[in-house]
């Protein structure tokens, strides 16, 4: 049986990988789950409600929280690491010091990436560190973000550390929620072939598992004629952001109908009509603090035992008195679909792909090492891959056209330079970054926003 640890336990996104690890219990059967954090205050939150589920439904699991590595990461075959630099609180800051200017104000996109990337690079080039020290052979499967300037840093510092893993659920998450554009399908009834930087790529093919056939442009054909809500029986109509975002989806396949985009691209492509959309002084981290942080806390505070778990969305007695959660082949896409637990699923697939030497695809954070052939040596290409016990194998990919290659190699010189920053702690490798984002485009500004977040950011940044 394997052993779990979460670094970043106190994030409240961990009750529903708890939950999930809970649900997979006979398919992936653990000895142990033990939460880590810096911040104990923050995890213990988490580590309460997570003692009571564990002791109803996993008692041969045991687990613990704690904030001392050695006891969170001995012993352990697997790492999920979702740690978040600065916390809340700087998010916040990310997001709202560029929106005075105008400029895109989001947690990875544009300068926001840039900030939360200086900080998150000591802090997971540390933390690894760490793990390693206890746990060698561990693998650590890292969705911490900004992931795009995460792994560029991984890959300098721990080059041949083929166990560390880093990934992102926005592509799955758009398969999840289009997919059944394409006759009904769901994400598993089809294999993806994708390519680009993380939240910065595009699908170019979604070949149906038993056919072959490529569904991809059956998907398109209906994005491009717009209106896509009732056949996706979606009804998030209170849900500003993914109406807005589902619009813009159909408007960038209408303006470059040759591939799916990932939804994060309308901040590169429509920037003014996004900048437009937010309120500088009520940005996403807000809504999140108000929301999903509040919520959670108070109900894992309200949580003393099993009582208070009964008729709520852990009641996982429910959820098993409907059979195996496991649709046909193996996959979890049907029993997840009630609440926004996408990184759940797609981590704890992924851990037992490797786990049951599976090899199935996953679209996975990996060095260009000719996969696309025309584009840099080095770049941290998000791509199709197969995952088993001998780690990613990525699927070869045609050459990226001319419009794909000019964004990706900007973008790419833009994360290379925050990484070069962080690293040589360089204030001018930190303004070229800045300039050559395509979000910013003039190093006056630049200037500006790299001051600015140096004075916001104190002894959060590397000293530059
Ligand atoms: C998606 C992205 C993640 C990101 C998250 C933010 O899942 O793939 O990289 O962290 O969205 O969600 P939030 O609710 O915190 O804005
Ligand atoms: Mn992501």
């Amino acid at each position: 049986n394997f052993s779990v640890a979460i670094a970043g336990g106190g994030s409240t996104y961990t009750p529903d990988m708890l939950e999930m690890l809970c649900l997979v219990r006979e398919d992936f059967p653990l000895r142990k789950v033990v939460l880590y954090d810096i911040d104990a205050d923050r995890q213990e939150h988490i580590g309460k409600f997570g003692e009571i589920l564990f002791r109803e439904y996993y008692p041969e699991a045991e687990f613990s929280y704690t904030t001392d590595p050695q006891k969170a990461f001995e012993d352990i075959d697997f790492v999920l690491v979702q740690i978040r630099a600065g916390g809340l609180k700087m998010r916040e800051l990310d997001e709202k010091i560029p929106l005075k200017y105008g400029v895109i104000g989001q947690e990875t996109c544009g300068p926001g990436g840039f900030a939360y990337g200086m900080r998150s690079v000591p802090a997971m080039i540390e933390l690894v560190k760490t793990i390693r020290r206890y746990s060698p052979e561990a693998w650590i499967l890292n969705y911490s973000n900004p992931a795009a300037i995460v792994a560029e840093a991984t890959k300098r510092v721990f080059p041949d550390d083929y166990r560390l893993i880093n990934i992102c659920d926005m592509p799955i998450s758009i398969m999840d929620i289009f997919c059944p554009l394409a006759g009904g399908r769901k994400r598993t009834d089809v294999e993806p072939r994708y390519y680009g930087l993380n939240h910065f790529g595009w699908f170019t093919h979604m070949y149906d598992k038993k056919t072959g056939e490529d569904v991809l442009p059956e998907m398109l054909e209906k994005l491009k004629t717009g209106d896509c809500d009732r056949e996706l029986g979606y009804s998030g109509k209170n849900d500003d952001y993914w109406n807005f975002t589902f619009r813009h989806l159909e408007k960038m396949v209408q303006d470059f109908p040759h591939s799916l985009p990932n939804t994060y691209m309308q901040y590169y492509l429509y920037p003014d009509t996004m900048v437009k959309h937010s309120d500088p002084n009520y940005t996403r981290a807000n809504t999140v603090i108000d929301g999903r942080e509040r919520r959670v806390k108070e109900y894992c505070d309200g949580v003393a035992s099993l009582n208070q778990i009964r008729g709520t969305q852990y009641d996982l007695d429910l959820k098993y008195s409907r059979g195996s959660h496991l649709d046909a082949d193996g996959s979890f896409a049907s029993a997840t679909v009630a609440h926004n637990d996408a990184h759940a699923t797609y981590i704890v697939e992924l851990a037992m792909s490797i786990a049951y030497n599976q090899n199935d695809i996953f679209l996975i954070i990996t060095e260009n090492k000719g996969i696309v052939p025309n584009l840099s040596e080095g770049m941290m290409l998000e791509v199709a891959c197969r995952v088993g016990i001998n780690g990613a194998e990525p699927l070869r990919i045609q050459e990226a056209g001319a419009f794909e290659k000019g964004l990706l190699e900007g973008q790419y010189a833009y994360e290379k330079l925050t990484v070069d920053a962080a690293l040589e702690g360089s204030y001018q490798k930190a303004l070229m970054a800045l300039t050559v984002s395509r979000t910013v485009g003039d190093a006056e500004l630049a200037r500006t926003l790299l001051d600015e977040y140096i004075a916001a950011n104190g002894e959060y940044f590397p000293k530059l």
